[in-house]
């Protein structure tokens, strides 16, 4: 399937889940990287609030803004032609109800959003609930959530002991119960990923989750080499060992079709 060029729908990730087959999620900020990443047949587009680091320069993705990722997903959706595409409510933009859903609104009908990404799932199920009875599709973050970085006190695992793996588990159900349509787990336990994967029947996107989620995500930046400073050890330089750009997406996207990405080095336990 990942090799049609019929767009990519939820029904089918769905179905791929249901078959047990793998699909690939890769960020893009741009037309260009997005023709590259579309074309190399990776299932869904990201514009990730990521782009507050990779590609403004902030050391958060705090300072990003609505109007920044309409901008950006824009210029994504202008290359979208197979694959779907799932952009990020930034931080603070579903504060509210009425933020949430005048946002998700903007993501979608001037972005060209076709699913939107929200971290968090105390407050979240209710935005969640509401956005789904509205017909917004909504991938949820759970695990690490990088918006919250400053209450965190820095970029750890999650879920480690034994009550935030019950709250994660929870969580989850919740958030499926509440209407999301995907879930992404970010640096979680690989054995924990795993039983919330099989505990839902929506599809798991993972990224430092190991290799049991029903899909991946890695940021453009890191698979290409080029991110500044330190890249997460759950990432792969793909353009190492590749000649082009398109052989480095196009590897990436192979890798996590046939189970070679994440191989142990890029998982926690
Ligand atoms: O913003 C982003 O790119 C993300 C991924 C790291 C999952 O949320």
């Amino acid at each position: 399937m990942s090799h049609e060029r019929k767009p990519v729908t939820l029904t089918q990730l769905r179905n791929m889940k249901a078959a047990g087959d793998k699909f690939s999620c890769l960020t893009a900020y741009d037309a260009g990287f997005a023709r590259v990443v579309d074309e190399a047949g990776v299932d869904v587009i990201l514009v990730g609030d990521s782009l507050g680091m990779v590609v403004q320069g902030h050391k958060t993705t705090v300072p990003v803004t609505v109007d920044d990722m309409v901008y950006h997903s824009k210029l994504v959706a202008r290359s979208c032609e197979r694959a779907l595409l799932m952009v990020d409510m930034p931080f603070m933009a579903y504060a509210t109800m009425e933020q949430a859903l005048v946002n998700a609104m903007r993501l979608m009908q001037e972005g060209g959003g076709q699913i939107v990404k929200l971290e968090g799932s105390g407050v979240q199920l209710d935005i969640v609930r509401e956005l789904a009875l509205r017909g917004v599709p909504v991938c949820a973050h759970l695990g690490l959530q990088p918006q919250v970085v400053h209450k965190l006190g820095g970029y750890r695992v999650q879920g480690r002991d034994e009550a935030g793996a019950q709250a994660m588990r929870n969580s989850a159900r919740a958030l499926e119960d509440a209407g999301a349509d995907m879930l992404l787990l970010e640096c979680v336990p690989r054995a924990l990923a795993a039983e919330i994967t099989a505990s839902v029947s929506i599809p798991v996107i993972g990224i430092g989750a190991g290799p049991d989620t029903d899909a991946q995500v890695l940021v453009l930046h890191d698979i290409l080499g080029i991110t500044p400073g330190k890249v997460p050890r759950f990432s792969h330089n793909f353009m190492a060992e590749a000649g082009s750009i398109q052989a480095a997406v196009a590897a990436y996207a192979a890798a996590v079709r046939e189970r070679r990405f994440p191989a142990p080095q890029h998982c926690f336990e």
